[in-house]
């Protein structure tokens, strides 16, 4: 991967070629793309990429200030993010926050010295199914503890590989998963699963129930929002329920 300004340049435009209508669109993607070389949407980046699409520098600015996913300062080797959302939090996420934080010796977007790890209390990352959680440059580590994380930064600092709970085989690098998020594949999106165990629970009830969704009555306010070819039944028809098994075996 270069780390040239020019190299930079040619990947962004590669980035606003799939947006031919709205090239704008492609500011999203260009804000992973400077984070994967620069390690942070640095100043060259936001100038680069209000050149290249006609914004201001502050316009660019607004949105990468917006989402927390781009970081303003240079960021770790690798982001550890704890959930403390509601739920997360009371089945231990405070407490995994109050240990990692005490351990590594670093506080909410704040870098170990050594540059392996930024640390951040994390907003729910919609899996709450699996609380509390831990995210490691956007991978999922279930249903952790205070002491399995510790021993997660710990491997992080021996430089091991570490593996997360669903999705790739390993965690790749802050900069290597943000040049993914740009939209350049690694090859690795396909790997391991990503809807597993308590996520698929209620679907697996309802399909041993016979459940299925209503069927929207016809002029109810939800009705314009129905596509009549999706398939949706009346709850209880006849038929549907073995076929919604054998999806999910
Ligand atoms: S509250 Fe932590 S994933 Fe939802």
């Amino acid at each position: 991967m270069s780390d040239t300004l020019e190299t930079m340049r040619a990947d962004a435009e590669a980035i606003i070629a799939r947006y031919p209508d709205f090239p704008r669109s492609a500011l999203g993607p260009i804000l992973h793309l400077v984070q994967s070389v620069d390690g942070y949407v640095s100043p060259r980046g936001i100038a680069l990429a209000a050149e290249l699409l006609n914004l201001t520098r502050s316009e660019v600015s607004a949105v990468a200030t917006f989402y927390s996913q781009y970081r303003r300062h240079p960021n770790g080797e690798y982001n550890v993010g704890v959930c403390v959302n509601p739920l997360c939090g009371v089945m231990g996420g405070e407490m995994i926050w109050d240990a990692v934080s005490e351990h590594l010796g670093v506080g909410h977007d704040e870098t170990t010295e050594d540059g392996k790890i930024t640390l951040e209390r994390l907003e729910c990352n919609a899996a709450c199914d699996f609380a509390p959680v831990v995210m490691v440059n956007w991978e999922f580590f279930d249903n952790q503890t205070p002491a399995s994380t510790i021993q997660l930064v710990e491997d992080i600092q021996a430089g091991k590989d570490i593996h997360p709970t669903r999705g790739p085989d390993k965690v790749h690098s802050f900069k290597e998963t943000s040049r993914v998020l740009a939209g350049f594949e690694d090859g690795h999106v396909d790997e391991g699963p990503s809807a597993v165990g308590p996520t698929l629970l209620g679907k697996r009830i309802a399909a041993e129930q016979g459940w299925t969704a209503p069927q929207a009555v016809a002029g109810s306010p939800s009705d314009t929002d129905v596509d009549e070819t999706a398939g949706t039944e009346p709850v209880g028809k006849p038929g549907s329920s073995a076929e919604r098994k054998e999806e999910t075996k």
